[in-house]
């Protein structure tokens, strides 16, 4: 996020939108990319202190860097306002992603995002995982050719992640991106001099791997342990499942992602024709609809509700999201999360559970800028009908160049990069 922000007006632009089916590693695909995973989400904070709190000491999400780039270019009047942590990029993680939650102080958003309409927003960014690089970039132009509204394409740092961005018609921004920064046992980010890798637009391909840039990096001097490692932890007084940790709990997944939506069908159809999801399934509850959508075996990795729940459901006007998903290790452990978290000050949110599917166990918890957090230990797979896939003989020589698409073909856990 440290680029400029014009937005690509893809009304003004002549291009001619690429046809399907496309070869997606071999696979025919009806577009040029697939969505695997939600990798990052990220919040603009009324609170910036304060969410801080309830998500790196409450959450225990781990700070991986915190970058000065974008709040300096604020006007100094703006600027000297500031508090020191809303001087700063928040970038955290739960895994080795370089970040999976992103804060940013809303007075800070509100200027970068000033010429693109998302001043005011809550939500930064909804940033979903595809399978490589080529995807993001083959993926930036067919949704150009498709007529989407493109923000930005190229690199960011912190994190070395390739991007594209665009905005639903909602006006959420959404991330596409591939080769997120791996933390590795050290905790190490990259060094701040590796930071001169942002790229303000779509690169030519083939790039480098990530690991020739960090041999070539050493070979021009630079000090590869030079990075930002967390400050230690509170005491570690929580024995979690043969552990000692510092709170009685581990966040291991984050999504779903809940939005509110004016125009619930639209938003469907986008996500559906514009970034593949699939619908799972609908729900209502006192009149607001709502429907849940996926990419992969999940039950939902997407929930859209109608605006109208906000108010019911007592959340701020601002509000973008109706919850944001964290996925903690075990039931037990869930339990003992939303003790810890209510001790800490948090509240317990009662959403209706026609609104809800997936789960067995979820709960939902305030964070200070009022938006849900939906805790959970589980949520269901969905495995695909249908019969084994058939054994194809014959030797490699006799496959074909390309095939269609088993329906379980992108489910469970994959290597997701970056690729050496
Ligand atoms: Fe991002």
């Amino acid at each position: 996020m440290t680029t400029d922000q014009t937005e690509i007006d893809a009304s003004t632009a002549v291009r001619a939108p690429a046809a399907g089916p496309f070869d997606v590693g071999g696979v025919r695909l009806d577009r040029p990319f697939k969505i695997r995973r939600l990798g990052h989400f990220g919040y603009n904070c009324l609170d910036t202190d304060a969410m801080l709190d309830f998500y790196v000491d409450g959450l225990g999400l781990i700070v991986s860097d915190q970058s000065p780039t974008m709040p300096a270019r604020l006007p100094a009047e703006q600027r000297d306002r500031l508090s020191a942590n809303e001087r700063l990029l928040h970038f955290t993680r739960f895994g080795s992603d370089h970040h999976q939650f992103v804060l940013i102080a809303a007075p800070v958003w509100d200027w970068v995002g000033r010429d693109n309409g998302t001043a005011g927003a809550s939500i930064n960014q909804i940033t979903w995982q595809v399978g490589s690089l080529a995807e993001v970039v083959e993926g930036a132009d067919w949704i150009w050719g498709q007529g989407g509204r493109l923000l930005r394409s190229g690199r960011d740092m912190p994190g070395s992640n390739w991007h594209t961005y665009l905005f639903d018609p909602e006006g959420h921004i959404n991330e596409l991106f591939y080769g997120m920064e791996q933390i590795g046992w050290d905790g190490l980010s990259k060094p701040r001099e590796m930071w001169s890798g942002v790229l303000g637009e779509a690169p030519a391909l083939p790039m480098p791997s990530e690991a020739a840039e960090i041999r070539a990096a050493q070979g021009s001097g630079v000090d590869i342990a030079g990075g930002h490692r967390a400050v230690a932890a509170q005491a570690r007084e929580y024995a979690v499942d043969g552990i000692l940790m510092s709170r009685p709990f581990k966040v291991v997944g984050i999504g779903p992602v809940s939005l509110y939506v004016d125009d619930l069908d639209a938003t469907v159809e986008f996500y559906r024709q514009m970034l593949g999801f699939s619908v799972r399934g609908r729900v209502g509850w006192d009149g607001h609809r709502g429907a849940l959508l996926h990419t992969g075996s999940e039950h939902h990795g997407l929930a859209l509700y109608e605006t109208g729940l906000r108010a019911a459901l007592g959340a701020p006007e601002r509000a973008d999201s109706m919850a944001l998903g964290f996925r903690v290790a075990n039931y037990r452990q869930l339990r003992a999360a939303v003790a810890f978290l209510v001790e800490r000050g948090a509240t317990e949110v009662e959403v209706p559970a026609e609104l809800l599917a997936g789960f067995d166990y979820v709960t939902h918890l305030r964070d200070p800028d009022g938006n849900l957090v939906q805790l959970y230990y589980h949520q269901r797979q969905i495995v695909p009908a249908g019969a084994e896939p058939e054994l194809v003989s014959g030797g490699a020589a006799r496959w074909p160049e390309l095939i269609d698409a088993p329906p379980d073909v992108f489910g469970g856990e994959t290597f997701l990069g970056p690729w050496e």
